[in-house]
């Protein structure tokens, strides 16, 4: 379970984040909604320490991660695999790299298993092994968004953290990446934390949803209990869809 708790950052003393209270069970896939602009990112990177907030506090399973010394932080996140908004795979290593570098960081294994493990990781996400040898340059965005997923999915973590999985992607791309969401839950029992304004990506892959609305949580519920009036706040901010 992680514990968000009155989470405040300011950038340059304007208030993004104004306190905000979350609970985030394990095995759940929660979606947190938001226009753009709002603080998702700002969020979903203090909840692995990429960003440091000005007040709050973040348990792990009780763990109080801001305040656990680097060594032990660095150990703990083994735990965690980040999915980022730009997918941010290193454009200088072919995906075979790309995949086995965090595999080495983060694991003692053969140069054979290191293998078996990139392989199974890219046949998960769908993707044909010739990839392997590709740079990220000749590949498209709804590939190298599954590259990352492979990349994340490969450290077997408890905690994935996704920024916008699905935007800039068509829609047969984002429902692929919304399976894919779906499949890793069940295949690494992962917690899965989701930050989009994509609402079929909630509709499709959400057990919780919170609404993020002008820097706090204005609602936590099940993705039933969301009506379409309590997202019209999303259409409220002009350049909230990318379509
Ligand atoms: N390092 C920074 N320095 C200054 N301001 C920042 C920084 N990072 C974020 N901000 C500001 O915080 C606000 C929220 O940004 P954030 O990137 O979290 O939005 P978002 O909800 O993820 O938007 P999008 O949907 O477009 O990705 C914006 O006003 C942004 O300019
Ligand atoms: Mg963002």
């Amino acid at each position: 379970m992680i514990q968000v708790r009155n989470i405040k950052k300011s950038f340059d003393g304007q208030p993004v984040l104004k306190g905000i209270n979350l609970d985030i069970p394990d095995n759940t896939t929660m979606v947190i909604l938001g226009p753009s602009g709002q603080g998702k990112t700002v969020f979903i990177k203090t909840l692995v320490r990429l960003i440091d907030p000005d007040a709050g506090s973040i348990h792990y399973d009780g763990e109080d991660i801001l305040r656990m010394p680097t060594k032990e932080w660095l150990h703990f996140q083994n735990n965690i695999a980040f999915v980022f908004q730009n997918s941010a795979l290193f454009d200088f290593l072919d995906v075979q790299d790309n995949l086995s570098l965090f595999l080495q960081m983060h694991k003692s294994l053969t140069l054979r298993q290191c293998e078996q493990e990139v392989s199974r990781a890219i046949n998960f996400v769908g993707l044909d092994e010739d990839v392997l040898e590709k740079f990220p340059e000749e590949l498209s965005g709804g590939m190298r968004k599954r590259v990352a997923i492979a990349r994340a999915m490969i450290k077997r973590p408890k905690y994935i953290f996704y920024d916008e999985p699905t935007t800039g992607l068509d829609q047969n791309n984002a429902e692929k990446i919304s399976e894919l969401i779906d499949m890793l839950k069940k295949e690494i029992s992962a917690t899965s934390i989701i930050v989009t304004h994509d609402i079929k990506l909630m509709r499709d892959v959400s057990d919780r949803v919170a609404l993020l609305r002008e820097g706090t949580i204005s609602f936590v519920g099940g993705r039933d209990e969301i009506s379409a009036e309590k997202l019209d706040f999303l259409y409220e901010t002009r350049g909230a869809y990318d379509i």
